[in-house]
């Protein structure tokens, strides 16, 4: 049963940040061999923001998390708990989650990182939403945060052009009767593991100067096995996702798919009966931003001062793993 039990939870603000340096898809085609054309025809983006050297996931997390307890209005010290989502740590210990912590001062909260591809944001707001319903946080501060441009291969068209950086964030608290998440389902499907990969550094393929010719530690995608894997599996699984939820896709309000293509989005949308004006998009902007797209999204979102009482928002990714998930809330 996907519903969740206990103390009702609520999004109390959201926020989020991305670098001010813009890369738009004329520059990129002047260092690989793409056009502005086929960029926007296959996948829908015209530009992304790109962090500068040094300007690390943990600065962007902390804009986009100081921008939602502001949002909510509610200070550092009242966190019970920090959860990153981010696929591009800026060191593999310590997380990203501490250290934001300590640059929020959030001095009664714990931090932990959440790391499973695109879907991490959605695994991470079902996390907090259960530390939530279960009674042993009050509010938890979930943030995506990427800066991935450093582990993106900027001679390899097959993935430069596709991600940007960025943070979203979310405070998320128990609900007096003004919202709440209704349900959620998270899979994964790791026969698939080597679709999308970053293999060097670690246990499997320790550094080397081996291992840096072979550019392995870059991000490496099987774009297209991603594609057709992503076309076949996600309708499927939100029809069924939503039916369990005792919904047809129809009530949902307006649906928050991870930002990776706009091909992809449209097709569900169109398997699944969803009017476009329904389905939120801003990878234009921004690219593939991972782990942080649904939080920016949702941002964009309330900032345009779209969401209303009663309406009810589904979040679903799907990402290296394979994993993928939803989770719906009614506002
Ligand atoms: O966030 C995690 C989840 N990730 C995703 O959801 C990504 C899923 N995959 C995709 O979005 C798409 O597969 C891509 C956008 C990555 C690629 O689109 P596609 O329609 O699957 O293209 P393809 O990989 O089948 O490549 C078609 C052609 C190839 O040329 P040939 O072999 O037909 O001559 C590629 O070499 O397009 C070529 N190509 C490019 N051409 C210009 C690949 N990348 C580029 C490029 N510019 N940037």
């Amino acid at each position: 049963m996907a519903f969740f039990q206990g103390v009702p939870v609520t999004i109390r603000g959201s926020g989020m940040y991305v670098p001010s340096k813009v890369v738009t898809n004329e520059e990129l085609s002047k260092i690989v061999e793409t056009s502005d054309e086929w960029i926007r025809e296959r996948t829908g983006i015209r530009r992304r923001h790109i962090a500068e050297a040094g300007e690390l996931t943990s600065a962007l997390a902390e804009r986009a998390g100081r921008a939602a307890l502001e949002n909510a209005g509610v200070s550092s010290s009242e966190v019970d708990m920090i959860i990153v989502a981010t696929n591009s740590p800026d060191t593999l210990f310590p997380g990203v989650a501490p250290k934001v912590q300590g640059l929020l001062g959030a001095e009664k909260s714990g931090a932990f990182d959440v790391q499973s591809g695109c879907t991490s944001g959605v695994y991470s707001i079902v996390l907090a939403v259960n530390g939530i319903a279960s009674g042993i946080w009050r509010n938890v501060l979930v943030i995506g945060a990427e800066v991935l441009s450093p582990l993106v291969d900027w001679t390899d068209r097959n993935t430069c052009v596709l991600f940007g950086d960025g943070a979203g964030a979310m405070l998320l608290g128990p609900s007096n009767g003004e919202g709440r998440f209704l349900s959620a389902e998270l899979r994964a499907d790791g026969t698939k593991h080597d679709q999308i990969t970053l293999l060097g550094g670690l246990i499997e393929n320790p550094a080397s100067l081996e291992s840096i010719e072979q550019k392995k530690h870059f991000v490496a995608m099987k774009g297209n096995d991603v594609f057709k894997f992503v076309n076949r599996v996600i309708p499927p699984f939100l029809k069924d996702f939503c039916e369990d939820s005792g919904l047809s896709a129809d009530a949902i309000d307006c649906w928050f798919f991870h930002q990776a293509n706009q091909r992809i989005i449209e097709r569900a949308a169109e398997r699944l009966g969803i009017a476009p004006e329904r389905v939120f998009i801003n990878l234009d902007e921004y690219g593939n931003t991972s782990a942080a797209s649904v939080f920016i999204a949702l941002s964009e979102y309330m900032k345009l001062g779209r969401l209303h009482p009663g309406q009810r928002l589904l979040f679903t990714a799907f990402g290296a793993g394979m994993t993928y998930g939803g989770v719906i809330y009614e506002s």
